[in-house]
């Protein structure tokens, strides 16, 4: 089996309030089909997020701003969610929506309840979320990457796949510094700039969930969800992405 992360720059658009973009997830799953094994999507949030997310200043401590923010950037994610659904029901893929808000974030209780629905045969799907923070009175998110971690560790895949916007991971941001090198590998000693505005950390955070998994024993691929066909050419010799083993 393997996991996939929808990042939300491939699945959305970045800069735009709540744009999906249905075709680009229609030609991923086409791919992700090919396989033929057993798979858990996790996606990001992307516009549907980040933008009110920050904007209600979320993470952060339960206000009346913050309450509204909850509910709606809540309401956005469930949406986003309901049409992945749709794109991965429309190819025949029997997906059940996992909101990691229903288990207040707990990255246990959600990675149990997806090993669940796997074993019953179906292809579990949850997400970055908000979620109530109980005991410090706040609200939280969990972002796809930091659930990819820990269904990584519980549910031991052969293959980790990261989708983005952009070829893999580079030495700097491609899309400011035309010059930028894509690492094909990840080492301890590769040194990136950081720049990101997400609520959730970045590539700089990225990279380092990505080194975590590899650990756990799985090969780790970040692509660009844009060429998905690279999903099914890892192993060819003009592949083009980062591998991190
Ligand atoms: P996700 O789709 O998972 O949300 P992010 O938006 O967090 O992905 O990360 C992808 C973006 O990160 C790219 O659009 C790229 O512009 C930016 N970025 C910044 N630094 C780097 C880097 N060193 N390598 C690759 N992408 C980078
Ligand atoms: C963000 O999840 C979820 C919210 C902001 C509610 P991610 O951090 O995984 O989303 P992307 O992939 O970066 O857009």
């Amino acid at each position: 089996m393997f996991l996939v992360k929808l990042g939300g720059s491939v699945i959305t658009i970045k800069g735009r309030y709540r744009f999906y973009r249905p075709k680009a997830v229609h030609e991923i799953i086409k791919e992700l089909k090919k396989k033929n094994e057993p798979f858990v999507v996790v996606h990001g949030g992307g516009s549907f997020g980040h933008i009110k997310a920050k904007e209600y200043g979320i993470p952060g401590e339960i206000t009346e701003r913050t309450k509204m923010g909850y509910s709606v950037v809540h309401r956005d994610m469930v949406d986003l969610n309901q049409r992945v659904m749709n794109s991965l029901i429309e190819s025949g893929i029997r997906g059940v929506g996992i909101p990691p808000s229903m288990f207040n974030g707990d990255l246990q209780e959600i990675s149990k309840s997806v090993g669940d629905h796997m074993d019953a045969g179906l292809f579990p799907v949850t997400f970055g979320d908000v979620y109530l923070n109980q005991k410090e009175k706040r609200f939280e998110i969990v972002s796809g990457d930091d659930l990819i971690l820990e269904l990584a560790r519980k549910l031991k895949p052969s293959d980790v796949y990261f989708l983005t916007d952009v070829d893999g991971i580079y030495d700097r941001n491609p899309k400011k510094y035309r010059d930028a090198v894509l690492l094909r590998q990840l080492n301890d000693t590769a040194k990136f700039e950081n720049i990101g505005t997400d609520v959730t950390g970045g590539m700089l955070k990225k990279a380092s969930t990505v080194k975590d998994i590899a650990k756990l024993g799985c090969t780790v691929y970040v692509l660009n969800g844009n060429v998905p066909s690279r999903l099914n050419r890892t192993e060819s010799k003009d592949f083009i992405g980062t591998v991190v083993k």
